[in-house]
C-alpha cells in the first residue's frame, strides 16, 4: 500500500491473557512477523504480563506498550503504575484515553492530558484514543464530540511533542461489537482529526502524525479501512488476541 506514513498496528489485549497464554501468544508473533519491517507493531498486554513479554520481545519488530499509566512520579496513588514502569519493563508505547478508561473509570481530557505530556516527558510515545458514543454519532455530534477530545486531550503540546504521538479514532459503538465504521466514516473523521492537529500545530507536522482508526478491525476489512488516505494503521482489540487473526492482518495490509 503506497502511504505517505508507515502503517502502525497495534493489539491491545485489555484484560485479557495469564501470563503463559501472553508468551505462546507473542512466540507466534514473533516468529511470524520477524520480517515485517515495512509496518510498525506493537502489543498492548495487561500490566502483569508486561515484564515477561517485554524479555521475550526486545530487539525484535514487535514493540511493548501499556494500556494505562497514571502522571504523576511516584507515591501515594495505589493501584497506579507510572511511565518509568513502563519504560523500566521496556515499553515503547502507552495507551491512553481509551474509550473503556472514559466510560467506566472516569478519565477525562484532562487527565488524558496530563498523562500524555507525562508518558511524553519520560520518552514513551503515546496512542491517544478518541470517538464517538452511538448516541452521539445519531445526533450528529460526531465532530463536536472528537473536537473536544482532541484539542483538550493534546493541549499545550509542542509540535516536536505531537510528533511523538498516535492517535487513535475509535467510535464506541464500533468497539468490540463486530459493527466496523464504513471506510468513509473513518476517513471523514480521520480527516478532521488532521485538521485539529494542524491547528494544533502546523499542517506539516500534522501530515507526518499517524492516525489509528479501531473498532472491529479485522483481517478481512483491514486493508480497505487502511487504504484510506488519513487511516494510518488499527488499533486492535479482539482479533489481536489471537496470533492467527493478528498476523494475517498485517500480512493483508502490506504491499
Ligand atoms: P475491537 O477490535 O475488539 O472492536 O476493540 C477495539 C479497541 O477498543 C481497541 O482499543
Amino acid at each position: 500500500m503506497d502511504k505517505a506514513r508507515k502503517l502502525f498496528i497495534a493489539g491491545n489485549w485489555k484484560m485479557n491473557k495469564t501470563v503463559a497464554e501472553a508468551l505462546d501468544l507473542v512466540k507466534s508473533l514473533k516468529r511470524d512477523l520477524a520480517d515485517v519491517l515495512d509496518v510498525d507493531i506493537a502489543v498492548c498486554p495487561p500490566f502483569t504480563a508486561l515484564h515477561p513479554v517485554g524479555q521475550l520481545l526486545d530487539g525484535t519488530v514487535v514493540k511493548l506498550g501499556g494500556q494505562d499509566m497514571y502522571w504523576d512520579k511516584f507515591g501515594a496513588f495505589t493501584g497506579e503504575v507510572n511511565a518509568a514502569m513502563l519504560k523500566d519493563v521496556l515499553c515503547t508505547y502507552v495507551i491512553l484515553g481509551h474509550s473503556e478508561r472514559r466510560q467506566f473509570f472516569g478519565e477525562t481530557n484532562e487527565t488524558v492530558n496530563k498523562k500524555t505530556k507525562a508518558a511524553l516527558a519520560a520518552r514513551l510515545k503515546p496512542i491517544v484514543c478518541v470517538g464517538e458514543m452511538l448516541a452521539e454519532r445519531e445526533s450528529n455530534r460526531t465532530e463536536a464530540v472528537v473536537t473536544d477530545q482532541v484539542l483538550n486531550s493534546l493541549a499545550g503540546l509542542k509540535p516536536e511533542e505531537l510528533l511523538e504521538v498516535t492517535v487513535a479514532y475509535e467510535p464506541v459503538w464500533a468497539i468490540g461489537t463486530g459493527k466496523t465504521a464504513t471506510a468513509q466514516q473513518a476517513q471523514e473523521v480521520h480527516a478532521l482529526i488532521r485538521r485539529l492537529l494542524a491547528q494544533l500545530s502546523d499542517a506539516k507536522t500534522a501530515a507526518r502524525i499517524r492516525i489509528q482508526y479501531g473498532g472491529s478491525v479485522k483481517a478481512s476489512n483491514a486493508r480497505e479501512l487502511m487504504g484510506q488516505p488519513d487511516v494510518d494503521g488499527a488499533l486492535v482489540g479482539g482479533a489481536s488476541l489471537q496470533a492467527r487473526d493478528f498476523v494475517e492482518m498485517i500480512q493483508n495490509v502490506r504491499n
